[in-house]
């Protein structure tokens, strides 16, 4: 089986880190493009590595065609071991010598879109994390830096556009039709920044001139006929530019800098140096095929590989496992910079919510899973198995926690003395951590350096028990903050960590409360951090007359598990005072949750009043409230999710938890029936569409109201509501409102939804991105009498399906594994039979896709049975399957661990 690896299931160690035998100063490569054969003639000056001891060299290389080696011109001795190319006789001494390697690939045959590949007739690359050995024999690792030529050479007329890293120095014809063009790179870079574009692609440009007078030309490369849903992610792009240069004083070290989109690509983006790899999804808006999400996320992905220029490609990564160098630090960026970007106070915290929520049902799941693992890994048999969203978000989270500690200032600080210091170097978490702590001696951070970084040692989530006890004699108020982590796999038992816990305390009436601590000479306003580094820890704060109502863990300041029974009515308070718009939302949410979880456990049938009046008139009085933005009021009135629901429990009965999360929305549907109705009219109209925040989320909460508002007449069989909103769906004027309403006729079943459906299809069926929602919103659906399943293998029938597509194949069985527990927990197991069945097809062609589905069954010890039998034999039936990649291998490994 060609993309199985040879060498199987060999663990690498971080502790093993040893830097390399040999290093290589420059690159020089020409490409012969031909999708069946492609010629890589691959000319590196080497020499030793004078830090290491005298050893053989040892080239990583991945289904190649060997034909040539050459040292100093010379022919040379060689063997092959477990794909490696081992060079034993080379020139003695520290002198450079020139290494040359002859080889040929096929990129038409290369499905898993790792090294060359072709999709559409155009070549792409995609490097990270090792994927240059599968274009050339490298020491394929981050530590190894070079500077690159490259030249490309190709058919003119089916590839007339030749791009790689860097400047373009040369070009013209050739004979046969052929063309070539010769790329120059400056910048030293390890091989996983690597990119080549070849094929028919058009392009838009924009001129900039930086703060310092120097003008930079940027541009973006797509398909023809998609030039006009470019302007989004140029004009990102530039705030990009702009807000990196403002906020933390770092330039675009690069005369040009392109973006070329594809659509067949395992991940997001790829932050190739000067040649960012997209896919099409997070590149391609217009207002009529892409919904507001997509516009924000076409944002922040554009912002987050502009930002990796810095913090990845200038300073980047010793060794894989310090990938959330890079991941964590530029999530956070982006994070911030989409924070920025919204603007108002509120805005911001609409992202901050967003934001926690993907923590909350992705990464403490998978940091109570089988595959747990520390935001720095000490352990992998597959590292793409390791772009996870421990190391991305809450990678992400460990960053902003030392923002926290330090102080926004002191964390620009920091950085500045990050890259005055490693610029040019591959690094660890440890030194970024090391430059943040020296560049703030006094800070908290500074002084509990060691304790801190047990943030990147030790996985799971913490969770921190908040009590609370309140003195009228004496006037104090003295909170217990008290944490424990599960043991994860490998790791037991954990340290203590160190958490940054925000807060603040308001007065039954809802007044925030001065915050003098015992032994302060003077109060320190009403809202500020404590740090809790003890296992228990008390605070005493004095002169509080009344037993006060705590806000805890505002903006959501440490990614931890806040355990604290308190009563209703200080959730009630709390969502209706808070100063901080964070914990207003989660107030509600903690509100819903509880009464979720009784009903979960609840004995009996599932009662349809599981929300009481208090908890519905709080919930209308956000929704009604005069002063609130819609964008909040959407996320108040949404209910903690199925998944987010689940993970509260020790055992998991997928279809009570889909049962309760129903009636709850059936419930909020027909109690808040009338001001659905106000909300929908009050906030339809958004006249001409524009992206932004604020008209975003007029349209989200009317789509939710529309949602509710199909709910309720799916019950009472009342015709108006679904009549409007498939008339919506054919006059809206966005895609976001058309999709709204046809999620809306989908959602309650409605007999209008067949139609819409159809007529939707006939409407978008050229364009891909789109059909990937139609295809999603049917996969996704709220099953009824498990009639998902049939549709979702009917969607793979369909002529508009294709397996290969990584998009495609995700909008369906992902979609359906992963994001649609009531209907893929089936107590036939035939979604545990389909799920195992999909993981092995894919697996035989596009093994880094597979491992992520496989990754649908993790949480499987949770669930009850008959659930948890049925689903062990199916992860036994894939791991028992011959020949398996190393990524499901690892995955299905540690699950039945
Ligand atoms: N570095 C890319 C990013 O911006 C992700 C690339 C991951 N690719 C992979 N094959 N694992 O996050
Ligand atoms: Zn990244």
């Amino acid at each position: 089986m060609s993309s199985m690896r040879e060498g199987t299931h060999t663990v690498i160690r971080r502790e093993d880190y040893a830097p390399p035998a040999y290093l290589i100063d420059t690159v020089d490569l020409t490409f012969d493009l031909d999708p069946a054969k492609t010629r890589v003639l691959n000319r590196m000056r080497v020499r030793r590595n004078p830090e290491a001891p005298v050893q053989p060299l040892r080239l990583d290389g991945e289904e190649l065609n060997l034909a040539r080696v050459l040292v100093n011109g010379a022919g040379t001795s060689f063997k092959m071991d477990g794909g490696q190319l081992v060079l034993e006789s080379l020139p003695d001494g520290a002198d450079p010598f020139e290494l040359e390697i002859f080889s040929t690939c096929a990129p038409a045959k290369n499905t898993q879109l790792m090294g060359l590949y072709v999709s559409q007739g155009t070549f792409f690359t995609q490097c990270e994390a090792e994927g240059f050995r599968r274009i050339t024999y490298f020491l394929d690792r981050p530590d190894v830096m070079a500077t690159y030529t490259v030249t490309l050479r190709a058919d003119k007329r089916q590839y007339p556009v030749l791009l790689s890293n860097g400047n373009l120095v040369e070009s013209g014809d050739l004979e046969a039709g052929r063309h070539y063009a010769k790329w120059v790179d400056p910048h030293r870079k390890p091989c996983y920044l690597f990119a080549l574009v070849a094929g028919n692609l058009v392009h838009r440009e924009q001129k900039i001139i930086s703060r310092s007078g120097t003008e930079h030309t940027l541009q973006i490369y797509v398909r023809r006929g998609d030039l006009d849903k470019t302007e989004h992610a140029m004009n990102a792009l530039m705030a990009s530019i702009a807000w990196d240069e403002t906020r933390f004083g770092l330039p675009l070290d690069l005369e040009r800098f392109m973006i070329v989109a594809t659509s067949d690509f395992n991940m997001g983006a790829m932050e190739n140096k000067g040649l960012n790899i997209f896919n099409t999804k997070y590149v391609l808006a217009s207002p009529a095929t892409a919904t507001d999400t997509d516009f924000a996320n076409v944002e922040s992905v554009v912002a987050h590989e502009y930002f990796h220029n810095w913090t990845g490609n200038r300073v980047t990564c010793r060794d894989w496992f310090q990938l959330s160098l890079k991941e964590g630090l530029t999530v956070f960026r982006d994070q911030e910079f989409s924070m920025d970007m919204a603007g108002s106070p509120s805005a911001r915290a609409v992202k901050r919510i967003e934001d926690v929520r993907v923590l909350r049902t992705a990464q403490f799941p998978e940091d109570a899973g089988p595959m747990a693992h520390p935001v720095r890994p000490d352990q992998y048999v597959e590292i793409n198995n390791f772009y996870t969203v421990t190391v991305y978000e809450k990678g992400a989270e460990v960053v902003r926690m030392m923002q926290t500690l330090v102080g926004r200032e002191g964390f620009a600080r920091g950085l500045k003395r990050y890259f005055e210091r490693h610029d040019g170097q591959a690094v660890t978490c440890d030194d970024f951590a090391q430059a943040m702590a020296d560049a703030n001696p006094d800070s908290e951070l500074a002084r509990l350096l060691a304790e801190f970084k047990r943030w990147y040692s030790q996985a799971g989530t913490p969770r921190v028990h908040a009590s609370g006890q309140h003195d009228a004699a004496t006037r104090t108020y003295t909170l217990t903050l008290s944490q424990s982590c599960p043991p994860t796999p490998g790791q037991p038992v954990k340290e203590p960590f160190v958490i940054p816990v925000t807060m603040g305390l308001l007065g039954a009436d809802g007044r925030e409360l001065p915050l003098q601590l015992e032994g302060e000479a003077q109060h320190a306003g009403t809202h500020r951090t404590l740090v809790l580094t003890q296992p228990s820890q008390r605070f005493t704060f004095v002169g509080i007359e009344q037993p006060p109502v705590p806000s805890l863990l505002r903006g959501f300041s440490a990614p931890v598990i806040l355990e604290q029974d308190d009563s209703d009515a200080n959730l009630l308070t709390l969502l209706a005072h808070d100063s901080d718009p964070f914990n207003r939302w989660e107030a509600a949410q903690r509100l819903t949750l509880r009464r979720a979880l009784a009903a979960v456990r609840a004995p009996g049938p599932v009662q349809a009043d599981v929300l009481d009046t208090a908890c519905l008139d709080a919930l209308r009085s956000v929704l009604r409230h005069p002063e609130l933005d819609a964008a909040f009021k959407e996320l108040v009135l949404t209910l903690p999710s199925e998944t987010y629901i689940a993970e509260q429990l020790d055992e998991v009965e997928p279809q009570r938890i889909h049962a309760v999360r129903e009636a709850m929305r059936s419930q909020l549907a027909h109690a808040l029936h009338e001001d659905w109705v106000w909300a929908y009219e009050q906030h339809k109209d958004t006249g001409a569409y524009r992206p932004d925040p604020v008209n975003a989320g007029r349209r989200a909460l009317a789509g939710l109201a529309l949602y509710m508002l199909c709910l309720a007449a799916r019950d009472n069989g009342n015709p108006v509501w679904p009549g409007k909103t498939y008339q919506r769906f054919k006059d809206a004027g966005n895609m976001t409102d058309r999709f709204q309403a046809l999620q809306a006729l989908v959602g309650s079943g409605h007999a209008l939804a067949q139609e819409a459906l159809q007529r939707f299809h006939a409407q978008f069926q050229h364009d891909d991105l789109v059909l990937d929602k139609w295809f999603a919103l049917q996969a996704g659906q709220p099953d009824r009498g498990g009639h998902v399943l049939p549709l979702v293998k009917q969607l793979m029938q369909h002529p508009d399906f294709h397996l290969r597509n990584p998009n495609r194949a995700r909008s369906v069985i992902s979609t359906y594994c992963h994001s649609n527990p009531g209907a893929f927990h089936r107590s036939d197991a035939a979604g545990y039979v389909f799920w195992s069945e999909r993981v092995i097809e894919i697996d035989a062609f596009n093994p880094q896709v597979a491992a992520r589905l496989a990754r649908a069954l993790d949480r499987w010890k949770k669930l009850a049975e008959p659930y948890r039998s049925a689903a062990r034999e199916a992860i036994a039936r894939v791991a028992a399957h011959e020949p398996l990649s190393n990524d499901v291998r690892e995955v299905v490994t540690r699950a039945l661990a």
